[in-house]
């Protein structure tokens, strides 16, 4: 048996292609830790992708980073205990991604991380610490882009490093035929519009860096749509801001999966701090605009399909770079996103996995031929 543990929103997203994947090795047992409970960030996306109940949801909800941190590894060892797994599957960089991990390591299983050996500049960073301790304790690294493979080799060269591409193109390659208009998802809304998402704890922590990015976007001259996580949404709440406009920008709550994708397709732009839209704005064509002075997912950027914003610039220089990226890609003409593989990576993953727990001879490559690995998958 696999375990394949997972926690927030974009973490159930990419578990809908893995766990079919990982199925075609064996009996797979699919363990939501609960870090995302909202309907919006967490059953829609069942629904909406077809994917099963997880065999367990460990309820562990909200709180400061080490609580959540500490609830999920309690809760996790007890579930590893109980199921012996032969390797648990973690994806991304999330608390649950650590939480779990860590527990699985402690316990000597063979731990699998997707979308391994992405970096950002500021070590500090919740999601940086997590993703560098992860990779630290997988036995395969499977990674979505040549430069995460290249890191990965150096960094662990006692691990298997396979690059695979992005899971989150193999899910978005199966909806897409299946995208609504830009109106069934926001009444009213025609092209041409910009599509807004703001949640890191970079933003939403410091309020009035927030509010100067939300008046930057009101003060468009297209109109904009933000999509608003409830973090945001406390966040702003805390400073006062309430309104569901601020100029040009409309709020509005927090879309399932379908609906957000299909708002990055018939946007004219996209400005936004999350990784995943990011990708999603490259594979689908639309110019993006990260509100952050880095990106992980940097290949974007060297496609010309992206370009950063440093938060608490935006009042002074987001009008500039949202136009430029408009100038740049006038219809027509766009990037060939082929940065972060086919949209074939739960195959490969699961090929990896297999190869990774095969009972064949060592190879340099191949950590779960550790002893240790070896006697816990038993
Ligand atoms: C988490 C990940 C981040 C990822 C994001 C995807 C960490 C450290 N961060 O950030 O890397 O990009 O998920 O969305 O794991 N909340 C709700 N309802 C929910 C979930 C959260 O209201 O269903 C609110 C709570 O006030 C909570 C806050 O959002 O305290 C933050 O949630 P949390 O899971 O800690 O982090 P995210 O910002 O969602």
């Amino acid at each position: 048996m696999l375990a394949l543990c997972y926690g927030t929103r974009p973490q159930v997203i990419k578990a809908s292609a893995l766990r079919p994947a990982l199925a075609r090795l064996g009996r797979v047992h699919a363990v939501d830790t609960g870090q995302h409970y909202d309907h919006a960030l967490n059953a829609l996306l069942y629904e909406q992708l077809g994917v099963a109940p997880p065999d367990e949801f460990l309820e562990v909800g909200s709180g400061s980073h080490a609580e959540q941190t500490a609830l999920i590894l309690t809760r996790t060892e007890g579930v590893l205990a109980r199921l012996q797994p032969r390797a648990v599957v973690v994806i991304g960089d999330t608390n649950s991604t650590l939480g779990v991990a860590l527990a699985a390591a402690k316990r000597r299983l063979p731990v699998v991380h997707v979308e391994a050996g992405l970096r950002a500049r500021d070590r500090l960073m919740a999601e940086e610490l997590n993703r560098r301790m992860v990779d630290a304790m997988a036995s395969l690294l499977c990674t979505p882009c040549a430069a995460a493979t290249t890191r990965m080799r150096q960094e662990h060269p006692g691990a298997a490093v396979v690059e695979t591409g992005d899971v989150a193109f193999d899910v978005l390659r199966g909806v897409r035929g299946r995208l609504a208009s830009p109106a069934a998802v926001v009444p009213g809304l025609e092209p041409p519009y910009l599509f807004a998402t703001l949640h890191r704890a970079e933003l939403t922590d410091r309020p009035e860096v927030l509010a100067g990015v939300l008046r930057a976007l009101g003060d468009l001259e297209l109109p904009s749509v933000l999509a608003v996580h409830p973090r945001t949404r406390a966040a702003l709440a805390a400073s006062g801001l309430t309104a569901d406009r601020v100029g040009r920008l409309r709020l509005i709550p927090a879309v399932g999966y379908l609906e957000s994708l299909a708002l990055v397709q018939g946007a004219a732009a996209v400005v936004t701090d999350s990784g995943g839209l990011q990708r999603e704005a490259y594979w689908l064509g639309v110019p993006c605009v990260t509100v952050r002075g880095e990106t992980e997912w940097e290949e974007t950027v060297a496609a010309g399909a992206n370009r950063l914003v440093p938060p608490a610039q935006a009042p002074e220089t987001l009008p500039a770079a949202v136009t430029a990226q408009l100038d740049r890609w006038p219809a027509g003409r766009r990037w060939t996103p082929d940065a972060y593989g086919t949209g074939q990576a739960a195959s490969a993953i699961a090929h990896a996995v297999d190869a990774l727990l095969a009972p064949t001879t060592d190879t340099p490559s191949r950590r779960a031929a550790e002893p240790s690995h070896r006697q816990a998958a038993g």
